[in-house]
This record gives C-alpha cells, sequence and structure tokens, in this order.
C-alpha cells in the first residue's frame, strides 16, 4: 500500500502511519506519486505560512470542458485562488460570511431528526450531517425551501467540481446543476442590502460584473465547504464524545469538539504546489513540486502536543490544531464550524437522554484529504 496517498476507506488506523512518518521522515519524497508529505507540526505550518506554497490548479485550460457556469465558479473560489485575486476573493467571501443572519439551529436538526426517525433509529451522517450545516448557510441568506430542498438534493454530485480529476459523467452532472445554481443563487443574493454595501465598497476595484460573479461563486463555495467539512466535524465530533462520554454541559461539549478536530479530525490533508525552491530542514523542495501537508499527523506531534495520542479536552492548546488550517487560506468559518457542531450536539443529547451508537466498527468514505465516516447509526431514546 501506498503509505502517502492512501484512500481513508482502505486503512482502520492511518494515525499509526503519520505516527512512524513523524518519527522518521517528518519531510518526505515520495518517489511513487512524486509528491513530498510534510508531517511535522512545525514543517506543516512553515508551509502553510509560505507564500511561495501555491494552491495548485484544478481544471487548467478548462482540460475538463466545463460550462461557463462551472468555470466561473470554479475560477472564482477563495479556497482554490492564489496571490491578489486571492486577497480579493477572500474579503468578498468574508463580507458574505459576515453578513449571514443567525438561524435557529434547535428548529432545523429537531425538523431533520423527527423527519428521518424510524423505529428510534436514525443515520446521523445522512439525516443530519450532511444537511444541516448547508441548510444554517442558506437559511442565514434567506433561501426559501423550494430552492433549499433544491440545492440539498445537488450537493453530493456539485461537490465533484473541487476534485482534481472529473469522469465524463461528473463533468456533464455538475454542468447541469451549475446554471441552475448559479441563477438561483443570483436571485437571491442581488436584492439582499448589504450586496449593494459590497457593490459600493468594492466599486473601486472591480466591476459590477466581476462582484456579481465573485459573490455567487463564492456563496456556492461556502455550500460546497459546508457540505463536505461540515459533515466531517459534525460525525467525527459525535463519534468520539459518545466514546468519551464527555458531554456534561454544553462547555464541555465545545472542548470536546475542539480535541476531536486535533485527536481525529476530519480533513487530513491539503495541498500545495511550490512556486520556487523552497528548504525544508535538510531538504530541498524544488520549484514545481506538489506537496501534501498531513495536518492530522501535525496534529498529533508530541513536540507540539503532550501525551499527543492521548483525547484530552483540558490539554491547555488544543485550539492550537491544524484542522481548520493557518496562514492566508485558514480557514474563514472556524468558529462557525465549532459553534454549529457543539449546538447541535448539546441538542440531540438534551432532546435525546439515552444515544447509543449502533454500529461499533465505522466505514469511511474512499477519499484521500478527508475521513468522513459512512454511516453513523444511533438510536435515540
Ligand atoms: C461548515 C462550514 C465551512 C465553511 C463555509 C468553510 C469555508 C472555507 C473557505 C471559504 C476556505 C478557504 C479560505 C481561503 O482559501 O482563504 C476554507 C479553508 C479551509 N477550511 Fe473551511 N469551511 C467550513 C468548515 C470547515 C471545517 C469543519 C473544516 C475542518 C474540519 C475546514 C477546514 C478547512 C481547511 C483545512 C482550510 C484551508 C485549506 C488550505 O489551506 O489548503 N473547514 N474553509
Amino acid at each position: 500500500m501506498n503509505t502517502t496517498l492512501f484512500l481513508q476507506s482502505n486503512v482502520p488506523d492511518p494515525y499509526t502511519i503519520y505516527k512512524s512518518m513523524l518519527e522518521k521522515n517528518p519531510v518526505f519524497w515520495d518517489e511513487n506519486s512524486k509528491t513530498w508529505a510534510v508531517y511535522s507540526y512545525e514543517y506543516c505550518v512553515e508551509i502553510l505560512k509560505n507564500p511561495h506554497a501555491l494552491i495548485p490548479a484544478i481544471n487548467l485550460n478548462n482540460k475538463q470542458k466545463l460550462n461557463t457556469y462551472a468555470v466561473t465558479i470554479l475560477n472564482n473560489l477563495v479556497r482554490l485562488s492564489n496571490g491578489i485575486s486571492h486577497e480579493i476573493n477572500r474579503e468578498i467571501a468574508c463580507f458574505l460570511f459576515s453578513n449571514m443572519t443567525s438561524v435557529n439551529i434547535d428548529s432545523i436538526i429537531s425538523e431533520l431528526i423527527e423527519y428521518d426517525v424510524i423505529e428510534n433509529k436514525i443515520d446521523w451522517v445522512d439525516s443530519v450531517c450532511k444537511k444541516l450545516p448547508v441548510l444554517v448557510v442558506l437559511k442565514s441568506f434567506g433561501f426559501k425551501e423550494t430552492d433549499c430542498n433544491f440545492i440539498l438534493e445537488k450537493m453530493e454530485s456539485l461537490i465533484k467540481i473541487m476534485l482534481p480529476n472529473k469522469t465524463q459523467e461528473q463533468v456533464n452532472t455538475i454542468n447541469k446543476i451549475s446554471e441552475d445554481l448559479f441563477s438561483i443563487v443570483e436571485k437571491q443574493l442581488l436584492p439582499l442590502k448589504f450586496y449593494h454595501d459590497l457593490l459600493q465598497i468594492k466599486s473601486a476595484v472591480l466591476s459590477a460584473n466581476e462582484i456579481k460573479t465573485t459573490s455567487i461563486s463564492n456563496v456556492i463555495g461556502l455550500l460546497i465547504q459546508s457540505y463536505d467539512a461540515g459533515r466531517g466535524i459534525l460525525s467525527t465530533s459525535l463519534l468520539q464524545i459518545l466514546n468519551n462520554k464527555s458531554f456534561s454541559d454544553k462547555a464541555e461539549i465545545q472542548k470536546s469538539v475542539i480535541e476531536t478536530l486535533r485527536f481525529d479530525p476530519p480533513i487530513h490533508n491539503t495541498r500545495r504546489i511550490a512556486e520556487e525552491d523552497i528548504y525544508m530542514g535538510e531538504s530541498l523542495i524544488r520549484r514545481n513540486d506538489p506537496i501534501l501537508i498531513v495536518l492530522a499527523s501535525a496534529n498529533r506531534d508530541p513536540q507540539k502536543f503532550e501525551n499527543a495520542l492521548v483525547f484530552d479536552i483540558e490539554r491547555r492548546n488544543n485550539t492550537e490544531n491544524l484542522t481548520l488550517g493557518t496562514g492566508g487560506h485558514a480557514c474563514l468559518a472556524k468558529h462557525f464550524s465549532i459553534s454549529l457542531t457543539t449546538e447541535a450536539i448539546w441538542f440531540l443529547l438534551n432532546a435525546y437522554k439515552t444515544v447509543v451508537l449502533l454500529e461499533n466498527n465505522i466505514e469511511y468514505e474512499p477519499m484521500i484529504n478527508a475521513r468522513l465516516p459512512k454511516r453513523i447509526p444511533i438510536s435515540l431514546k
């Protein structure tokens, strides 16, 4: 098995691999995949903060033959941009995010559970994790019910837009969804008061059309990030909280969510490409070399975290985990994600006094960058 780039579904315990790499090869050249893999906390931070370590391009010169709508979305996403366009896209994405109104999470989650529960059982992943974060974002922007349902239904196919390689079928589906989605978001966003403020604020640097396409694309980007990563944090947090019984009050749940992000994160790695030669300790990463940044390994680096292999919600520096990134591309939804997960799990464990995990052998999705449980069946009483 390739120990650098592997599917999380094939590996019962990736942390033993990370531990051994951390001890022997904290900066490792993998000849098979022609990729550098960085395992230590110190070097992961160094790469994440290095302005010459760029986000790799997806769909260069539209090799994947996406349509205009899908290409526009990809080209404007803050998550995928570099340099000056990253700065502009990030300002717009942060502005949009900061203008989300607050919504009642309890009523959304309780409806989701009631809708799916059969004989006191639900699959936490299908019923809540895949829907709650996306619905909260949509409702915060005021999307109406029919649009929410349409978008929720398409999310699984839409997120494939982020894949570096896509099948023809995936391209066809993305093309089909993108035009409808673009016009639904446009219709909802443009009349909002804060959008008019944005037009004023950015009119000196961007045309009205550029502001429009960047804004629409990044609302769609927020939905994409919410679907995958939001699903992940809700899934692994519930697993750890039930296993460790660390749910006596809301504060303990919040600490457990943060420690889950360190100890058993849903996102395991992210990627960069060297824009110029970069020295890491003894190693020379050459210009154009791809780099895998193994965040989940850095989170268990004993140089950074005491008793790193132990789930300990009281450790003083748990918030310094790298699961939500750091540096210029750090996740802009860090507090949102932690607080949404805390509220959702607090609601669940209050509404139902006994929540029991019905499966000990959790299976994971066949993904390289994320460790997402496929199903988490639970009983609720
Ligand atoms: C739930 C809603 C979420 C939204 C809307 C969201 C949105 C974003 C956005 C827009 C970026 C790009 C920032 C930039 O490039 O400047 C980003 C980066 C990132 N997010 Fe999130 N995020 C969410 C949740 C999460 C969660 C739960 C995790 C981890 C479990 C996560 C992990 C990351 C990481 C690692 C990056 C940086 C990637 C890199 O540096 O390569 N995000 N997020």
